[in-house]
């Protein structure tokens, strides 16, 4: 467990994956992701059997203090000799928006990420149209350093998609 201010961060099991597929097959939700077609239980039961192996990326489970396991938020393509991550978020549980987990959580696995794995530098890209999510990543410290012009194709039209990152030093003189 790594524990926030209002949100703690426990290892996925098997049994969570039926919760992700529910997340990922909600259109308001994938609106944010990457992610595009319907997604299956065996698609996701083969993700899971490939985080297993994965020694460059964790994906953690978000639960309220009361254990409400609202979302998974993640470190991927961890590049261990330049000391830097790229980080994903997802809270699914939308009755959950707007409420300072997704903030509470990323500054949590920050902490970690920085005091623990010894990293340097986590970025993160998101679509220009994702006001709240580009707030929250203010909030926690990241720094607008890039627009990918008409990078993102959805809703029949392009969407520029912004790059943030946040460094460590940065993180620790908050
Ligand atoms: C993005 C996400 C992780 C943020 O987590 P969250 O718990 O909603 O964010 P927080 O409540 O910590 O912070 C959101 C901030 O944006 C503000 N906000 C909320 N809705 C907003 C909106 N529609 N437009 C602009 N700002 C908004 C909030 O007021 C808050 O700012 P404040 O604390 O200054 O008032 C979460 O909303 C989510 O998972 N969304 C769907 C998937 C997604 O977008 N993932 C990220 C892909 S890059």
């Amino acid at each position: 467990m790594i524990r926030g201010q209002k949100t703690k961060l426990r290892a996925i099991e098997r049994e969570d994956l039926p919760t992700f597929v529910r997340w990922f097959n909600d259109a308001e939700v994938r609106h944010y992701l990457a992610m595009y077609m319907p997604m299956s239980m065996a698609e996701e039961e083969k993700w899971f059997e490939r985080q297993l192996e994965d020694q460059d990326g964790k994906v953690f489970a978000i639960e309220t203090e009361d254990g409400v396991h609202i979302g998974n938020i993640g470190l991927h393509s961890i590049d261990w000799k330049n000391r830097r991550a790229y980080l994903g978020i997802v809270i699914g549980e939308k009755e959950y928006w707007g409420k300072g987990y997704g903030s509470d959580a990323i500054r949590t696995l920050l902490g970690f990420a920085f005091s623990e794995m010894n990293l340097h530098r986590v970025y993160l890209t998101v679509y220009d149209y994702n006001e709240r999510a580009i707030r929250c990543y203010e909030k926690c410290g990241f720094q607008c350093e890039g627009r990918l012009r008409e990078a993102r194709f959805g809703d029949g039209r392009y969407h520029d998609e912004l790059m943030m990152s946040i460094l460590r030093e940065e993180f620790v003189a908050q």
